[in-house]
């Protein structure tokens, strides 16, 4: 399968020009899957609540609209990160395909100000089963936690999809390390650009990539420019937990070890 990480450079607030640029973006490109970064159709800095609030969606909103259209018109998937408002708000990503909603996750491990405007998400780590093989979402700072990745791939992800707003500059060079350790397949979407607003500023660092099973790096953005990288993948690979004769990833483990 064609795996796309769409890098962008949103501009706070414009729900409708953001997305309207990720999909002309994603139109010229021939892919099975395209992952998109976390908010990327709201932009990521909020002053407080009540903005999160204004630019907040619910499952079925604007931008699922034009996704699911996008994804029903292509015949491919669509991983997106958006504000999600159920009674409350939500740093979500959704997954859609030809049709339709096929998967949701609400970020896990929220960070620094984000603490302020969203709740923690009550969904685990969820794995889909899709026609194209089974796909695990997590969401940004989610790559800090080894358990995110451990956990997606102990429930059979082969792909873990990983909409990304990144401001710290480990990140990328530590998905190599969640490949290998998990034998899965990752792909950051991430952003560019720079948000200032209310005193408190954030610049997000590319590096857009997607990686393979044993670490190579298949495919990796810079860190100023928006654009699209896509790359061949064979999701089988990753069934293939044995290292050798007497090394198994997943049957060594030794939770009875491991236990505080
Ligand atoms: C982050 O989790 N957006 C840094």
């Amino acid at each position: 399968m064609r795996v796309a990480v769409v890098q962008t450079d949103p501009v706070f607030g414009e729900i409708e020009t953001n997305v309207r640029d990720a999909i002309s973006t994603m139109e010229g490109v021939e892919a099975d899957l395209f992952v998109l970064p976390e908010l990327f159709n709201t932009g990521y800095n909020f002053v407080d609540v009540q903005e999160a609030d204004r630019l907040s969606e619910s499952t079925s909103g604007y931008t699922f609209d034009l996704m699911s259209t996008f994804a029903r018109r292509k015949s491919c998937y669509v991983a997106y990160g958006f504000i999600e408002k159920t009674v409350r708000l939500y740093n979500s990503a959704t997954l859609v395909g030809p049709y339709g909603m096929m998967g949701l996750y609400r970020k896990i491990h929220l960070y620094n100000k984000e603490n302020l405007f969203f709740s923690p998400g009550d969904l685990g780590f969820p794995v889909f089963n899709l026609p194209i093989g089974r796909i695990g979402i997590m969401i940004c700072f989610d790559w800090t936690f080894p358990e995110s990745a451990r956990s997606l791939a102990l429930k059979g992800a082969q792909l873990i999809v990983h909409p990304s707003n990144l401001v710290l500059p480990y990140c990328p060079d530590a998905m190599i390390t969640r490949s290998i350790e998990n034998r899965v397949f990752t792909a950051t979407a991430d952003r560019v650009g720079t948000e200032n607003r209310g005193g408190v500023s954030f610049t997000f660092i590319g590096n857009s990539e997607i990686v393979a099973t044993n670490g190579t790096v298949l495919q990796r953005l810079g860190s100023k420019e928006s654009g699209v990288a896509v790359a061949y993948i064979d999701l089988q690979e990753a069934s293939k937990k044995r290292l050798n004769q007497y090394n198994d990833l997943f049957e060594g483990r030794r939770p009875d070890q491991y236990s505080l």
